[in-house]
This record gives structure tokens, C-alpha cells and sequence, in this order.
């Protein structure tokens, strides 16, 4: 089939080369010249394992065409994927402007009968809306061109996208339109079927992809509300590492007994520092906002945004306690990005962290092994390393952030020999509290 994907960011850069490496003609495009430019040389603006060679390939074998003309990317096409981004207003509302853009160029640019998807999160509403919009820009050439909205919320992790986009959990599919949702099936058909080249003897291969059929309302809310039980669950055991703390227990141990019973589960229970990224803060905000103006209670939902802010600065006091005054100390820190695997700092609380740790005089210095830049909103008064080991040279206190593998498997020896004072506080509670003990270290961790 011939596919437009408009927007190259995470979704849309990986959602368009999945279809591409399944067989079809792909045109990502996107108005941003310097980043199309970069992506038809082979180069990926952003770190996800196994995307370059995947976009190289496909680039090469002509499934995967990168170009910035939109609406000659809709012409071309039978299925319209719309993957812009819906970045939070001050109120936590979504931005729909860049998909209302979008929307309007689809409606006079058509010309026959088109698929329009909706990947990206969106406000409950947002087919209708795009419906109506694209019916309103329709002209006298084009207006009698039929097309049908489907929402297909995606639900990749940043990291893992790419499996996740190949061997997905589920796919969503919303629609009121019979015809669109058999023609999905058809796109989908290799995916559900896990039959295709890249799933030969891949170990995440999964027998048969579960495909839910639904409106396009309810779609929408299963991605919403996915995140935000999501993040639920982690705000639900960050408080609990909290009691941990003042009752002495073991979160550790908690949640491996909770985990135990099945309906609970033993994944995302992990306690940390709070949950960041481009989805989880946007989307529980977003939810909150539609059912407050639903004229529903957001309680649960306004809660797990409360807990998850003080766990953030939860943190910073550990840090405080170990420290005592923080003015003129010297902390290192160990991980940027929002998690492992992804160079993505976007709301990160490692940002609010440093920029806290700096606003209360001390002397930061940062290492992650792949973000070498400074995030757009992070004090420039950090000083940036090139080692786990530079960072925490002459350090009061090292502060592990984000668990990437190699933090795991540090020179805790030479880290002793390098600090001014032996003090770790570990964000992720990955390190080995005893040895670190046995050694002379002092150790936080979170909830035990
Ligand atoms: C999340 C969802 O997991 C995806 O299913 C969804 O498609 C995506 O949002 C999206 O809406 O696009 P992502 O933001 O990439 O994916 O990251 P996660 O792996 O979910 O982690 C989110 C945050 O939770 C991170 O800050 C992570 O450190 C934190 N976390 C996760 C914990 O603190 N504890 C855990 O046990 C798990």
C-alpha cells in the first residue's frame, strides 16, 4: 500500500519504517528541512537501537521515501498517518494546532478516497474534529473525494521502540467506518500475523498480535488511559517506597511480594525518582484536564501528578540529609536522559534535580552516556563530563539518576578513591547497598 506518515518524530519516524520494512511505499514527511535532509542521508536525529539500520535498508530498497512536501505526500497516498506532536499548554490542554494544520492541508490536498490515522495522543474528540476540518477545507475540485478517520493510538516505548513497533502487545484500531477497518486489517495483516522478514527468528517475535476493534472515541481513551494507569502505578509505589522509609521496610521486597500476585504484576514497580518523559507528564495532565472539563472528578489522576512532583523533590532532600547544607558541595550525577537507551530529556526529573541542587549552591557535574548536549530547559551551570569517573572526581556526593547498564558495573573502588566524601544516593536502587556498605560507602537508595 502507499502510505504518508506526516511527522518524523519518535512515533512517526518508527511507525513509518515499520510499514516501509513490512513492504509498502512509505513517504515520512516532514516541514522541518534540516531534519528531512538529515534523515535521507541515512542519519537519525534520534537514538533508537536498530532505527538507522532499518532506515538505511529501506531508504536503499525504495520502500522509504523522506521528503517536506506534505501535500504531495497525501496525493501520493491511500493511507494518511498523522504522527505531529501535541505538546501540553499551560493549562495541561494539548495542542492540537500542528494537527489542525495538518488536518486543513488534508483537505485540499485530497484527491480520492483516503484513510486518515491518528497516532499521535489526542484529546478525546479528536477524529470528529479532524473530520470536520478536513471537510471544511475540502474545495470545488476536491469536495466530492470520500475519506474515513480511524484512530490508532501507538503505544512504542522510547528505547525499545522499534520492537515495540514490530511486536506489539496490541494494536488499536477506531473507527466508525467498516470499509477503513478492513483495509487497516489488510495493513496490519503481517504485523497481527508476525509474518514478515525482520520477524524471522527474532526472539521478540510473538505467535499473533492481538487487534482490538472499537470506536474512535474509545481509542483514543485506551491510550490515555494506559499512560495514566501506567503512571498510577508508579506514583502508587513511590508512596509506598515512602512509608517504606519511615516504617523501615524493604520497597524492594514489597513489590517483589505484591508482584507475586498476578493481577497486580511485577512490572513498572519500580520506585525511583519519578516518572518523567514526553508521555507520561503530558498525557496524566491531559486526562485530568478532559475529566475536569467533563465535569467529572480527577481525583486519582490529580494525585498521581501530586506524588510524582513530590518525589522529584523528594530527592533533593535525600540529598540534603546526606549532605547537610548543599552551598559550595560538589555533586555528581550519573544519567540525564528520562530512562535508559533514549537520549530524550524531556521533562526529566533529572533537570528539575540539577537545576535544584545548582539554585542551592552547589557545584554539579553530569555524565550520561549518550546525551552530550544540554537539555533545553537545564542550568547551564552544570558542568558536563566524559566519564562516570570525571563527574564524581572530588564529589560529596554521587546521585544516580538513570540506570543505564554501565552505572551498574562501575569501579567502585576507584569511585572511592576519587570522591572527597563516600556518599551515593541511588535514584534507580540498582547498586548493591551491602558491598557499597562493606566498602565504606554511605548509601541511599529510595524506600530502602
Ligand atoms: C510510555 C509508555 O510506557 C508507552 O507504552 C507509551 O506508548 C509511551 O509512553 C507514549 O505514550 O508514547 P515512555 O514514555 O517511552 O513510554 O517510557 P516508560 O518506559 O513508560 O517510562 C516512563 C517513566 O516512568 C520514566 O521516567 C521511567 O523512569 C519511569 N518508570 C518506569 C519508573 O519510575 N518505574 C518503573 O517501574 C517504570
Amino acid at each position: 500500500m502507499k502510505v504518508c506518515v506526516i511527522g518524523t518524530g519518535y512515533v512517526g519516524l518508527v511507525s513509518g519504517v515499520c510499514f516501509a520494512e513490512i513492504g509498502n511505499t512509505v513517504f515520512c514527511v516532514d516541514k522541518d528541512k534540516d531534519k528531512i535532509e538529515l534523515l535521507k542521508a541515512g542519519k537519525v536525529p534520534i537514538y533508537e537501537e536498530g532505527l538507522a539500520e532499518l532506515i538505511k535498508k529501506n531508504i536503499k530498497n525504495g520502500n522509504l521515501v523522506f521528503h517536506t512536501d506534505t501535500s504531495s505526500g497525501i496525493k501520493e497516498s491511500d493511507i494518511i498517518f498523522i504522527c505531529v506532536g501535541t505538546p501540553p499548554l499551560p493549562s495541561g490542554k494539548p495542542n492540537l494546532s500542528a494537527i489542525d494544520e495538518v488536518a486543513k492541508l488534508i483537505g485540499q490536498s485530497i484527491n480520492g478516497y483516503k484513510i486518515i490515522l491518528n497516532k499521535s495522543t489526542v484529546p478525546i474528540g479528536t477524529a470528529k474534529r479532524i473530520k470536520k476540518i478536513i471537510k471544511e477545507n475540502q474545495n470545488d475540485g476536491n469536495k466530492n473525494y470520500d475519506f474515513d478517520i480511524v484512530s490508532n493510538p501507538e503505544f512504542l516505548k522510547e528505547g525499545e521502540a522499534v520492537k515495540d513497533a514490530f511486536f506489539p502487545e496490541r494494536i488499536v484500531i477506531g473507527s466508525e467506518s467498516k470499509k477503513a477497518i478492513e483495509i487497516m486489517k489488510k495493513l496490519y495483516e503481517p504485523i497481527i500475523n508476525q509474518d514478515f522478514g525482520y520477524a524471522v527468528n527474532n526472539t521478540n517475535k510473538r505467535d499473533k498480535v492481538p487487534i482490538l476493534l472499537t470506536d474512535s472515541t474509545s481509542a483514543e481513551l485506551i491510550k490515555y488511559a494506559s499512560n495514566a494507569f501506567l503512571a498510577t502505578k508508579i506514583s502508587f509505589v513511590n508512596e509506598i517506597a515512602n512509608i517504606c522509609e519511615r516504617v523501615g521496610a524493604n520497597i524492594l521486597d514489597v513489590t517483589y511480594g505484591m508482584g507475586l500476585d498476578s493481577r497486580i504484576g511485577s512490572r513498572f514497580m519500580k520506585a525511583g525518582i519519578g516518572w518523567g518523559g514526553s508521555c507520561f507528564p503530558k498525557d496524566v495532565r491531559a486526562l485530568s484536564y478532559t475529566t475536569e472539563e467533563y465535569g467529572s472528578p480527577a481525583s486519582i489522576l490529580n494525585a498521581v501528578i501530586q506524588v510524582n512532583n513530590y518525589q522529584i523533590f523528594k530527592v533533593v532532600q535525600k540529598a540534603m540529609d546526606m549532605l547537610g547544607i548543599i552551598d559550595d558541595k560538589i555533586i555528581g550525577v550519573l544519567g540525564l536522559s528520562f530512562k535508559p537507551n533514549t537520549n530524550d530529556t524531556r521533562e526529566a526529573p533529572s533537570v528539575i534535580i540539577i537545576n535544584k541542587f545548582l539554585e542551592l549552591g552547589a557545584e554539579v557535574r553530569v555524565y550520561d552516556p549518550i546525551v552530550k548536549e544540554y537539555p533545553e530547559n537545564m542550568d547551564k551551570g552544570a558542568i558536563m563530563s566524559a566519564s562516570p569517573y570525571r563527574a564524581v572526581k572530588g564529589a560529596n556526593l554521587m546521585v544516580l539518576v538513570t540506570e543505564w547498564s554501565e552505572f551498574y558495573d562501575l569501579d567502585f573502588k576507584k569511585v572511592k578513591s576519587l570522591m572527597a566524601n563516600c556518599n551515593i544516593l541511588d535514584g534507580r536502587n540498582i547498586l548493591d547497598r551491602q558491598k557499597l556498605q562493606k566498602m565504606g560507602f554511605k548509601y541511599a537508595g529510595i524506600g530502602y
